[in-house]
């Protein structure tokens, strides 16, 4: 281990900065890839032809009469695909496939001059389609064993001993619901091809390398044929991952068939009906405990609806086996994982990354046996927490558990919890018709791409002879701070004042072979690479500086640097050392650390409707040293709410009858699909940081990643609602709650409280 380093006086990471395009986000001036669309002239416009059926043979495409549509220019089919017809890494995603998998799915593209002349180009498609049986409901797949991928098991130990030691013995069952991304920005893609043949492509994508990659097998290209650029995204939260690869190869196709440049734009209808979402789960669980409520023995199966293709469902449904354990020692443990395949949309990569999912699991198990085993669910999670250095079920040591300890405590503290839950009793004793519940939960998340090879970043640091400093960076940007976390990174590890150093937008011929921005590590390993390429040049500064005495001031160094013939930029890199991660066994230390947090939420439920607000949330995350504290915060409220949306509201719903809808996506858009809004906000909502949090096993600076592990915080929520829910029986009754706990949901679950009076 490295060991703590104090930052440098100064230092510009640690100051509270607006995201450094905030100004432009509110204005409306910030660019986006469908804004640079608009100012492109000879323009052409995407609309794809989408399948009414969820499963189905086409056993006619003709494109002939999309041609009579004035303004219609091309219509894509796979005929026209010069290289590979498939947009995954998988290769079990054809880009113009020949059998129908979801409803929705494209099976044709149609260009024209206006997007208006692309859609009637669209209808006039003439497909004909051979339906097929189709499995919608994830229930359906596992009874007819309709599965794909990898089935992971993750051991430890003898969980039949386990449950032999045990004096409590429980089982049960769940089912829990995906997420729809809902990121303000639709998938875009503009492509063009300049006069020697090289495909420029901009996109909203969190993994340029891997478009540029898709892109160019798609063409038949070689890597060096294609760029591709992200300016920024208007959210990513993991949907712009894997998914904008076959939206940016439609583009780019059209581009190099027509000669102009193409836009792809989806609409919100056609993003949630064609693009992945957050994999809804089922469980079956057995678990034990000794007398002390201590956990002795977990035995599960998770089964992850992978939708129609694999896409990221396997690295996925690992992290999801890796965080069944959360902030809980579990001495024996079986953990089976399996992804069904259905005729939906191809699930992926959703904030946690399966993480969530795993989670819900165990805090499920804990929420449901508390009241059988007559301990608080606050203490029977207390009583499970990992003391430091015990290992993972998969062998990783939990290193600075203790962090996760302090953090409770502080929310117990800062919340004044026991004093709250008083009042609560107090509360629920008088009042039949309303009931309120308080919560509190952990979080332990691991930072760090399961597979050790993505864990790499890369950095292009450029000195002019002014003075000025231009970075170039790996990572992508969505709304989560990165750039300016870079900027603040750049300016510390240079010595300057921020607005010396200016940050160019992600390409990939600036910074190649990078890693997708995501798995909350973008700062990690991007700042490392920034940080890297600074100190490389300092070191090369050093001599001239000790020429010119130390108080020089920047512009002269560098200007003397510059007729020193001095290199005046570099190129940065970060691998993250130590991690060990074999898929096969499921074992290793995947993560180089654990980032901690703990909420803690009230809500009042309605006996009659169902209806309820969350009225306080209390929550102390763990960033380490932060190197942007206004940009944490705004990421812990932010997955935050996120996960409450989640865990209470968000309902998606497929069609699962048998009539000709079968397979629609009922739930295509914000009327019908819905999402947290100022009005779902907790009335009160306290934020802070762990106090003291300099770690040893830090990242960049000391700090830690905060992108993903606030969203689950919002289990406080969900058990807050489980315990109010519970006050409408008797005591000591078991709660089953669904998720999401819709106010519908929560009507029934006290419906089945008061039946068990
Ligand atoms: N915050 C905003 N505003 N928008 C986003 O799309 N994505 C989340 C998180 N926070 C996201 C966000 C997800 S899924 C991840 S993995 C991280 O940001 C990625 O960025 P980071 O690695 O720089 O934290
Ligand atoms: Mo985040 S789900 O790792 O993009």
């Amino acid at each position: 281990m490295t060991g703590f380093v104090p930052r440098p006086a100064n230092a510009v990471v640690g100051e509270a900065r607006p995201h450094e395009a905030a100004s432009l986000h509110v204005t409306g001036r910030a660019l986006y890839t469908d804004d640079v669309a608009a100012r492109t002239p000879g323009l052409l416009h995407a609309h794809p032809v989408q399948a009414p059926h969820a499963h189905a043979r086409i056993t006619r495409l003709d494109p002939a009469p999309a041609y009579d549509v004035p303004g219609v220019v091309r219509v894509l089919t796979a005929a026209d695909v010069p290289g590979v017809n498939d947009a995954g890494t998988k290769h079990d995603e054809p880009l113009f496939p020949d059998e129908v998998m979801f409803h929705g799915h494209a099976v044709a593209w149609v260009l024209a001059d206006d997007l208006e002349s692309a859609r009637l180009g669209a209808l006039a498609v003439e497909v004909d389609y051979e339906p097929l049986p189709s499995i919608i409901e994830l229930t359906d797949a596992i009874a007819r064993e309709s599965f794909q991928g990898a089935r992971p098991r993750l051991e430890r130990g003898d969980v039949d001993a386990g449950f032999a030691a045990s004096s409590h013995l429980f089982e049960g069952e769940i089912e829990f619901a995906g997420q729809e991304h809902f990121y303000l920005e639709t998938h875009a893609s503009l492509a063009s091809i300049d006069d020697d043949g090289q495909v420029f492509v901009q996109c909203s994508t969190q993994h340029p390398t891997e478009t540029q990659e898709i892109v160019a097998h798609v063409l038949g290209l070689a890597s060096h044929q294609v760029t591709v650029q992200c300016l920024r995204m208007g959210g990513g939260f993991g949907g712009k991952e894997m998914q904008p690869h076959g939206f940016a190869a439609i583009a780019a196709l059209g581009a190099r068939l027509t000669g102009r440049p193409v836009r792809v734009r989806l609409t919100r209808q056609q993003d949630m009906t064609m693009s992945g979402k957050r994999h809804g789960f089922h469980a079956t669980w057995k678990v034990g405990f000794d007398d002390g409520g201590r956990l002795q023995a977990l035995e599960a199966t998770l089964t992850s609806d992978g939708g129609w293709s694999l896409d990221l469902s396997e690295p996925v449904l690992s992290r999801a086996l890796c965080h069944v354990d959360n902030a809980y020692w579990i001495p024996h443990i079986a953990v089976d994982g399996r992804i069904a395949r259905t005729h939906k949309t191809s699930q992926t990569a959703f904030r946690g990354f399966g993480g969530p999912q795993g989670m819900l699991v165990i805090e499920d198990i804990l929420g449901r046996c508390a009241p059988a085993l007559g301990i608080a669910a606050d203490e029977l999670r207390r009583r499970n927490f990992y003391a430091d250095d015990q290992p993972t079920p998969y062998g990783q040591p939990v290193r600075n558990a203790a962090r996760l300890d302090r953090a409770w405590q502080q929310v117990l503290d800062t919340s004044d919890f026991a004093q709250r839950r008083a009042d609560i009793e107090r509360h629920n004793a008088q009042n039949p018709h309303s009931k309120r519940g308080l919560a509190i939960t952990p979080v332990k998340f691991g930072i760090s791409f399961n597979f050790t090879s993505f864990n790499q970043g890369g950095a292009l640091v450029h000195v002019y002879k002014d003075g000025s400093v231009l970075i170039n960076h790996g990572g992508t940007e969505m709304g989560q701070g990165l750039h300016t976390k870079m900027l603040q990174v750049a300016a510390t590890a240079l010595g300057l004042p921020i607005d010396r150093v200016r940050l160019a937008p992600t390409r990939t011929d600036k910074v190649p072979n990078t890693s997708a921005t995501a798995a909350s590590s973008g700062a990690d390993l991007n700042g490392a690479a920034v940080k890297d390429a600074c100190e490389q040049i300092l070191a090369r500064l050093a001599p001239v500086r000790e020429r010119l005495g130390a108080d020089v001031a920047w512009p002269d160094l560098v200007r003397q640097a510059y007729f020193d013939r001095i290199q005046l930029w570099a190129a940065g890199f970060y691998r993250t050392e130590g991690l060990s991660w074999d898929v096969s066994t499921m074992t290793g230390s995947p993560f180089k650390y654990f980032a901690y947090g703990v909420a803690a939420a009230e809500v009042e439920v309605d006996g009659f409707a169902g209806a309820y607000r969350v009225t306080r949330v209390d929550i102390v995350h763990d960033v380490g040293d932060s190197l942007s504290p206004l940009v944490d915060i705004g990421q812990i409220e932010g997955g935050f709410v996120q996960g409450v949306g989640w865990l209470t509201l968000e309902d998606l719903r497929w069609d699962s009858s048998d009539g000709p809808s079968r397979g629609r996506l009922a739930t295509q858009s914000a009327s019908t699909y819905k999402l947290p809004s100022l009005s779902e906000m907790p009335a009160d909502l306290r934020v802070a940081l762990l106090e003291h949090a300099a770690e040893d096993d830090a990242a960049v600076y000391g700090s830690k990643a905060v992108g993903e592990p606030p969203l689950m915080l919002a289990f406080a929520v969900r058990e807050a609602l489980r315990e109010a829910v519970g006050a409408f029986g008797p005591d000591g009754i078991t709660v089953e709650l669904a998720s999401p706990a819709t106010p519908e949901a929560v009507y029934w679950a006290i419906q089945a409280a008061k039946g068990q009076g």
